[in-house]
This record gives structure tokens, sequence and C-alpha cells, in this order.
């Protein structure tokens, strides 16, 4: 595990868009097609702003989520629409998104065409990026859901799941933790004193963050600033 702390937000989306932008051209140089897995949530909006600029062979990469609220598809809530925004524009347009909002009603039945999706994207992806909340939750692994235990079985054969958790209002998809880990490298983005106080905490409290901390089957970094 590397810590990479800043004094301020920006200079953090820079390095972090600048080490995912450099992972990309290593696999590109070595691989066809090249694959990344990232969160939506408010955190992450500048770091993939930042990345976007970069100036690679984006024709060549593959975008999925980390996970995804169920809602509209042209909803503002939507994950997809954060990475819409923020990461598909200048040079990074020509990435190919995978999203994983589908037209089924409920995320349940649009499983097996998720597996399907997922199964055809370049693996290991080159980088799967996380968030996380302050309840401890990473992808959509909320404390109290009914399924957390399936979602956080590292040996499990499933690559996505759906799950509603009391605490937010939508049903959510998620990749699992099994998918998760099949990434040259994951990265904890995370900012604030209070967040930071819930990482340090998480092991002791057992929280769903703690399941990537304590893995030792892909090197992490943990990126924070005030
Ligand atoms: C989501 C995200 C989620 C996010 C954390 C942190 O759907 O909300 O994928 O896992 O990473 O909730 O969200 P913030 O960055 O908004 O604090």
């Amino acid at each position: 595990m590397r810590k990479h702390d800043f004094s301020h937000r920006v200079e953090l989306d820079q390095a972090l868009a600048r080490t995912v932008a450099a992972a990309l051209r290593v696999d590109l140089a070595q691989q066809p097609r090249v694959s990344l897995a990232l969160s939506g949530g408010s955190t992450p909006r500048g770091m993939l702003q930042q990345l976007s600029r970069h100036d690679l062979d984006w024709q060549r990469v593959d975008i999925t989520l980390v996970d995804e609220r169920w809602v509209a598809p042209d909803s503002p809530e939507a994950n997809e629409h954060l990475l819409r925004e923020c990461l598909l524009q200048g040079p990074a347009a020509a990435a190919q998104l995978y999203p994983l909002l589908r037209p089924q009603h409920s995320p349940e039945s649009a499983l097996p065409a998720l597996e399907a999706m997922l199964a055809g994207l370049p693996r290991p992806f080159t980088a799967v990026v996380l968030g996380m909340g302050a309840d401890g939750h990473t992808a959509s692994w909320f404390p109290g859901a009914d399924n957390l235990a399936s979602l956080l079985d590292a040996e499990s054969q499933q690559r996505v799941a759906a799950t509603r958790p009391a605490s937010v209002p939508q049903a959510r998809v998620t990749l699992t933790l099994a998918a998760v880990l099949d990434s040259r490298n994951i990265h904890l983005h995370l900012t604030g004193t209070d967040k930071r106080t819930v990482l340090d905490d998480a092991t002791e409290l057992k929280l769903p963050v703690a399941q990537v901390l304590q893995q030792t089957h892909t090197p992490l970094h943990i990126w924070w600033s005030p």
C-alpha cells in the first residue's frame, strides 16, 4: 500500500490523472486494448477533467464504471453522466464507454448482460479508481447491505451484482471485490479530514473499504488531500 498525500486537491487531481495516463500508455504499448474502471460521486470530478486532457491513444481505451445508481439513463445522478461530462471530452472523447445502466426495470434483470459486457473487456484493468463514502463504503459496498458478504467474496466468479442498501435511495449495480482486484493497480481517492479518520478506523471497525486495505492481491495506492 502506498499513500500519496497532497496539500491541495488540484495537486492530487493532477498527480492521479498523470499516474493513470502513464499506466494506460504502458499497457497500450503492450496490448491492443486497455481498460479502466472508474467511480462516480463528487470526488473524482477534477481528476477526470485532468485525465481527459492527456494525449494518448484513447480510441483503444475501454472505460466502465465501478458502480452505478439505478436511475434513468439521462439522470444527472448517474455516475455515467459524470464520466460523460468530465472525462469523455477533448482527447478522451475517443474512448469507448461501457456503462452499467441498462433499460431493464431492475438492476437484477440486467446482470446477465452486464456480466457478458464485462467479460469482453480487457483484463486485468489497467487501473480501478475507487472513492469512499463517510460511512466507509466503496464501490457500492455499503455497510449493512443484505448481500455485502457476497459482494466482498474475493473468490467470487461474479463480476457484477445488484445491491439495495437501506442507507441510499436508489438500487445499485456494482463491481464485486473479485472484479475490482482483477486490476494492475487500485487507486483509492478521497479527500477531507473526516474521511481520513474513517479510513484510519476502517480496519478496526470492519468497514467495507477495509477489504481493499487488507487485501494483498493488487497493489493499492491511497490518494488523499484535506
Ligand atoms: C457513488 C460512487 C461511490 C463514491 C462514494 C464517494 O455511486 O456514489 O461510486 O462509491 O465513490 O460514495 O462519493 P463522493 O466522492 O461524492 O464523496
